[in-house]
């Protein structure tokens, strides 16, 4: 438990292999900053190069040093997904943190290239097959190695409709977000059980940045074209968001402090969880739910076409 831990805290990343999804923007660009400035390489998996560049420059810009590569990644497309583990794959032979970061809120009914709802698909279904493409390199890695699976408070709303995954028949954009960040947590649980039934040196570690200000909640109103609700989210933020900065911390902090250990929870721990320090926290009751990690981890390795090569856990995992 840490109450003042910030990044310069963080132990050197010098000679180790980063992947941050969403890395031009928000939190992800933060953290892309701050394991820079550490000395990782840093992979900004994009789904815009262009976007993606602008980003790198900014990084380097401010750290000389900085070693980063731009890759495109659209987690909305499934063939996106698999074309970028496989130029990972044949560029690089470690990857240390994989951060799945990237991720779409409440915004209007659409779906992915593989008729996914957009939500569960890009936060979710996009995550589980990337993931399943770098397990083995991220098992082959030598030295601390984890995957650190971003979600929001918002998931302690969520349920896993199993009915509707894709809520065809209802659809709610904020029940979709919330289910698709709890799918987010049952994850990042269910993978790390299963990396330990597998004896595997790769912990799994879910985390949420509280409230930052980022481009997060401006996409819904301005898909909706609502600019009453736009202009609401903006306020909102000034008045009670943290920065995106220190949004950035507890995926920082859950990728590399030593005490964190697989199958954790991190979060801010100030005000509500929203801002502040990052602290190891509870998630919801039915996040740790074993009853639907199992059948929600089955049905999306259905979906995405994808099998990691991991054992079923069983009750002392
Ligand atoms: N900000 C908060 O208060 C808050 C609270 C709870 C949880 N979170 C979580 O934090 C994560 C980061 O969000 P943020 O706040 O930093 O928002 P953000 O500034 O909007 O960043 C989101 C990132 O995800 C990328 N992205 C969206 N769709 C994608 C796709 N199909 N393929 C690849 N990348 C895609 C975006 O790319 P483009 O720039 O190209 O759109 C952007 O880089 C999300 O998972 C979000 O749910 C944020």
């Amino acid at each position: 438990m840490s109450t003042d831990w910030t990044p310069e805290q963080m132990p050197s990343q010098a000679g180790r292999q980063v992947v941050v999804t969403g890395a031009n923007s928000g939190v992800g660009f933060e953290a892309t900053r701050a394991f820079a400035a550490a000395g990782a390489h840093v992979v900004l998996a994009v789904r815009s190069t262009e976007r993606g560049q602008e980003a790198k420059r900014a990084v380097a810009d401010e750290y000389a040093g900085a070693s980063l590569t731009v890759a495109e990644l659209d987690l909305a497309d499934l063939d996106s997904v698999r074309a970028f583990a496989e130029w990972y794959r044949t560029e690089f032979d470690a990857i240390h943190v994989l951060c799945n970061n990237a991720g779409v809120m409440a915004i209007p009914r659409s779906e992915t290239a593989d008729d996914f709802e957009t939500q569960f698909g890009v936060n979710h279904l996009g995550h589980v097959a990337l993931t399943a493409g770098l397990l083995d390199t991220l098992r082959r890695t030598n030295g601390q190695t984890r995957v650190v699976t971003q979600s929001s408070g918002v998931h302690e709303r969520g349920r896993i409709d199993f009915e509707d995954l894709q809520s065809e028949a209802d659809y709610d954009k904020w029940a979709a977000y919330a289910q698709s960040k709890l799918a987010n947590v049952l994850f990042a649980y269910e993978l790390d059980r299963r990396l330990r039934a597998a004896n595997a040196s790769v912990a799994s570690v879910a985390c949420h940045p509280g409230y930052a200000d980022t481009n997060l909640q401006r996409r819904g109103p301005e898909q909706a074209g609502s600019r009453l609700r736009l202009f609401g989210m903006q306020v909102a933020n000034a008045v009670f968001a943290q920065s995106a900065e220190r949004g950035a911390w507890p995926m920082l902090y859950a990728a590399t402090h030593p005490d964190v250990d697989g199958g954790e929870y991190v979060g801010p721990g100030g005000l509500l969880n929203m801002r502040g320090h990052p602290t190891e926290q509870s998630s919801s009751d039915r996040s740790y739910d074993r009853d639907v990690a199992r059948p929600l981890w089955d049905v999306s390795e259905d979906l995405t076409g994808v099998q990691f090569d991991l054992p079923t856990p069983t009750a002392t995992h």
